[in-house]
């Protein structure tokens, strides 16, 4: 079993230029800053991960460093997550490379960004270059969450680039798998045996009262279904388009959190979140809710070989977060047993990072931002004794 964390560029590294800057400056979200400087000190990452029994580490590269104008590639920037991977491998961690988590280079989010007709072809060379320096990567992350992605940038405009159009959602989401397919078959060329997917953020909708089984169809739908359905099958449905892709994922990733209960509304067809009181919450107000982790692997493993790429708890209590873990990591062994083939858990995160609209007010890490220990806690023992 492939057990450990993951993080992404923009929340760890620090000294970033890229469309978040952008939004951050306009006072849109809080200023990322240092972060947890990552960019200088991802080489004693790889010690807290040894320090927590992890034999398997997902991080970002960050586009906007990589491609810093439009076709000019840098290599530099390259060479340093290199030599982390280096790091990484000689520790006995295999990585994981995410190319895509949610922030754009700026030239790119200026002329358009995920709208652009050729993004898919853009994003397909930012690949194959990447993928050209790491022949030894088993595990690959196209894109990070394109339905969590679309839905905060252009559904509800919380995030860059601010739209609030369902129409210009779903081209996204439709340029993202696109881009996915092109990825994926640059990923292939240049990295022989590498298993390439996307990260699928996922939740539990329960439906409040009769009527609420049509908002949480509706939002189980275009958002757990619809881009894993386009994934494994090739095929991307409506609302989003008809249109034939070809078949690219080789394993089911999950970024599994929380569920949403939902009730129906005669003002919005996806309905309202109910909040009762007295259940599990985290920090932000998530609900915890650790079946969820095991329905959801049942019902989107498609027979494939699936990642848990995040499953994490925003909480001041690291007991609480041990817990939270240990619950989780019951339910998907039970999926395991039940022949669901669960081939690695990554917790998030390794760090006490940046949240994008809540800063540092979340606290995710297994550490602080600063690498102090918070206590004691080893994934593997968690796994053995769930
Ligand atoms: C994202 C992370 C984020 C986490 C907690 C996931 O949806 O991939 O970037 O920090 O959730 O909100």
């Amino acid at each position: 079993m492939l057990l450990g964390a993951a993080t992404s560029a923009h929340q760890v590294e620090g000294k970033v230029q890229n469309d978040w800057t952008l939004w951050e400056n306009r006072g849109k979200a809080p200023p990322v800053g240092e972060a947890c400087r990552s960019w200088e000190r991802m080489e004693e990452d790889v010690e807290l991960l040894k320090e927590i029994g992890a034999n398997f580490y997902r991080f970002s590269v960050e586009w906007s460093r990589i491609e810093p104008d439009e076709g000019r590639f840098n290599g530099e920037a390259v060479l340093r997550y290199r030599r982390f991977v280096d790091h990484l491998l000689k520790a006995g961690i295999t990585p994981m490379i995410t190319l895509h988590h949610f922030t754009n280079p700026i030239w790119f989010y200026a002329t358009g960004g995920w709208l652009r007709e050729d993004s898919p072809i853009i994003f397909g060379r930012y690949a194959a270059f990447v993928s050209s320096f790491f022949p030894d990567v088993p595990f690959w992350i196209t894109v990070n969450e394109p339905n969590v992605f679309a839905y905060q940038g252009y559904v509800i405009g919380a995030w860059p680039p601010g739209k609030r159009s369902i129409t210009l959602a779903l081209k996204v989401v439709k340029n993202m798998l696109k881009a996915h397919v092109r990825a994926y078959g640059e990923i292939k060329r240049n990295v022989k045996g590498a298993s390439v997917g996307i990260a699928h953020h996922m939740r539990v909708f329960q439906p409040v009262g009769l009527l609420g089984r049509i908002p949480a169809f509706l939002r189980d739908y275009t958002f757990n279904f619809l881009p894993v359905y386009a994934e494994v099958k090739g095929r991307i449905l409506p609302p989003a388009g008809f249109e034939s892709l070809g078949r690219t994922g080789d394993f089911i990733g999950i970024n599994y959190y929380t569920k949403d209960r939902v009730r129906f509304s005669p003002k919005d067809p996806f309905g309202v979140e109910v909040y009762p009181e007295g259940v599990w919450r985290n920090s932000l107000g998530w609900e915890v809710y650790p079946r969820g982790i095991y329905e959801t692997v049942k019902r989107f493993s498609f027979g494939k070989p699936v990642i848990i790429t995040e499953n994490g708890i925003a909480t001041e209590s690291h007991s609480e977060r041990v817990e939270f873990v240990s619950r989780h990591l019951r339910w998907l062994k039970r999926a395991k047993g039940e022949g669901i083939n669960v081939k690695g858990y990554l917790y998030w995160s390794l760090l006490d990072n940046y949240e994008w609209l809540d800063g540092y007010s979340a606290k995710f890490g297994i550490f602080t931002r600063t690498r102090e220990k918070k206590g004691d806690f080893n994934i593997k023992e968690l796994w053995e004794r769930a």
